[in-house]
C-alpha cells in the first residue's frame, strides 16, 4: 500500500492523434510526432513494448522519474518462475525492450543513454534511460523494422544460408555464432531442442505455467493482450479455428497436447538452415541485458533482410543441456539464446498482442 503513495499507476493510452502520428512517420512522411517530451516518451515506450519476451509475458514496466529520465522495472506479476527461476530470460526480454527504445528514440529527436542500476537479478529496478534532446530527427526506417519484427514458427526451407547472410552474421562480433544444420554442432543443437522439449512438456509445473499463458479464445486474447494465441504459434485455417473454439487451459495439460508440442518442435528443428547461438561474458545482470539488446538488434536487422528467426529456449531451461551446451558446441562462454534461422516463402506479419505498458509515475 505504501507503494501506492509513492507511485501512482497510470495506464499508457495512445490517443487517436498519437496513433495517427506514428502511422504517418512509419509510412515515410514527415515525422509529425508531438513535440512535447512526454508524448515522445509515450511513443518510444510503445515501440519498446513491441520487443519479444519469453512466452510473450511482457514482464516489463516503466517508472517515470523526470520528463527525460525513466527506470525500467521487472513486472513481477508476469515473470516465469518455473522455466526461468533465475530471471535470465526476464533480463534478456528487458534488454530487448530497452533496445527498441534506444533505437526508436533518435526518430523522435532524442538521444538515449542506458545505465544498469543493479547487480542483483532478483531486483525489480534494473536500468535507467536518460533522453537528451538531439538537434535533428533520425530516419524513421528503423521504426518500420521494429513494427514488422515477429517470431516465425512455421517450418523453414532446408536450404543453406546465403553467403551474404553468413557474412552479415560475422559483423555481429564474437558473441554471435552460426552453426549450419549439417554440422556436428548444428545436429547437437537440433537434438538438444527436441529432447529438452520432451523433458519440459513432461513437467506438470512448467506445463501449467505455459497453460496460463495460452490465449485460445479471441475474447481472452483481447482482454489480456499477452501470451500465446493460435495465430502466434503459427496455426491457420481449420486447425486455428478448431483450437480457438475447443481448446482451454486444461487442454495444454493433456497428453495429446504435450505429444503434439514435441512433434511440432521436431518439425521446426528439422526444417531450417541452422542455428544462431548468442553468448555473453557471464550471467551478470549487465551481461544479460546486453544479450537482450544484441538479440533485438539481430532480430530487427534480420527482419529487414527477410530472414526468419525463431528463439528456441528449451535446452537453456532444462538440465543437462543448459550446463553442457557451451562445451558441446565448442564455446567458452555461457549461451544465452538459441535461434532457429532460415528462409520462408511467406514472411507473414506480426500477430502477437501487446498490453499497454504499465507506467508508474514517481511522486
Ligand atoms: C528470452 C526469450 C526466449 C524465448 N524463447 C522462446 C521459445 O523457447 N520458443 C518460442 O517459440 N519462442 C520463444 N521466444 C519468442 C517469444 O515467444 C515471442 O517473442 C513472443 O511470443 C512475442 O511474439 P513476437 O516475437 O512475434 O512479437 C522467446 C523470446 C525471448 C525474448
Amino acid at each position: 500500500m505504501a507503494g501506492n503513495k509513492i507511485s501512482k499507476i497510470i495506464f499508457l493510452t495512445l490517443g487517436c492523434a498519437l496513433v495517427a502520428s506514428i502511422n504517418c512517420s512509419l509510412y515515410g512522411e514527415t515525422n509529425k510526432a508531438d513535440e512535447h517530451p512526454k508524448d515522445n516518451l509515450t511513443q518510444i515506450i510503445h515501440y519498446g513494448s513491441l520487443a519479444p519476451s519469453s512466452h510473450n509475458a511482457q514482464m516489463w514496466q516503466v517508472k517515470i522519474i523526470t520528463e527525460n529520465k525513466i527506470k525500467i522495472l521487472v513486472d513481477r506479476k508476469h515473470i516465469l518462475p518455473q522455466v526461468d527461476p533465475e530471471n535470465r530470460e526476464t533480463l534478456i526480454s528487458l534488454g530487448a525492450f530497452i533496445e527498441n527504445m534506444v533505437l526508436a528514440a533518435p526518430c523522435f529527436g532524442l538521444q538515449p543513454e542506458v545505465s544498469i542500476i543493479t547487480k542483483n537479478p532478483a531486483d525489480t529496478e534494473i536500468a535507467e534511460l536518460t533522453f537528451c534532446p538531439k538537434r535533428d530527427h533520425s530516419s524513421t526506417d528503423i521504426l518500420r523494422d521494429i513494427k514488422n519484427r515477429h517470431t516465425i514458427r512455421i517450418p523453414y526451407m532446408c536450404q543453406a544460408l546465403s553467403a551474404q547472410d553468413a557474412q552479415w552474421f560475422k559483423t555481429f562480433g564474437a558473441d554471435l555464432r552460426y552453426f549450419a544444420l549439417s554440422t556436428q554442432e548444428g545436429k547437437y543443437i537440433q537434438q538438444a531442442i527436441i529432447q529438452a522439449t520432451k523433458q519440459q512438456v513432461a513437467d506438470d509445473n512448467k506445463q501449467k505455467e505455459l497453460a496460463g499463458l495460452f490465449r485460445f479464445s479471441k475474447k481472452e486474447a483481447e482482454k489480456e493482450r499477452d501470451g500465446l494465441t493460435p495465430d502466434g504459434i503459427g496455426l491457420s485455417g481449420i486447425t486455428k479455428w478448431f483450437v480457438s473454439t475447443f481448446f482451454t487451459h486444461d487442454s495444454v495439460m493433456s497428453k495429446s497436447f504435450r505429444n503434439q508440442s514435441v512433434t511440432t518442435t521436431k518439425r521446426q528443428a528439422e526444417n531450417c538452415s541452422g542455428f544462431v547461438v548468442l553468448t555473453s561474458d557471464d550471467d551478470s545482470v549487465a551481461s544479460l541485458v546486453a544479450s537482450g539488446r544484441s538479440l533485438e538488434r539481430f532480430l530487427i536487422t534480420a527482419t529487414g533482410k527477410k530472414l526468419a528467426v525463431h528463439p528456441m529456449s528449451a535446452p537453456l531451461e532444462e538440465s543437462p543441456w543448459s550446463e553442457e551446451i557451451s562445451q558441446k558446441v565448442g564455446l567458452d562462454k555461457p549461451v544465452q539464446m538459441i535461434l532457429r534461422v532460415g528462409y520462408v516463402k511467406d514472411y507473414g506479419h506480426p500477430v502477437s498482442m501487446r498490453r499497454e505498458v504499465l507506467v508508474l509515475t514517481a511522486q
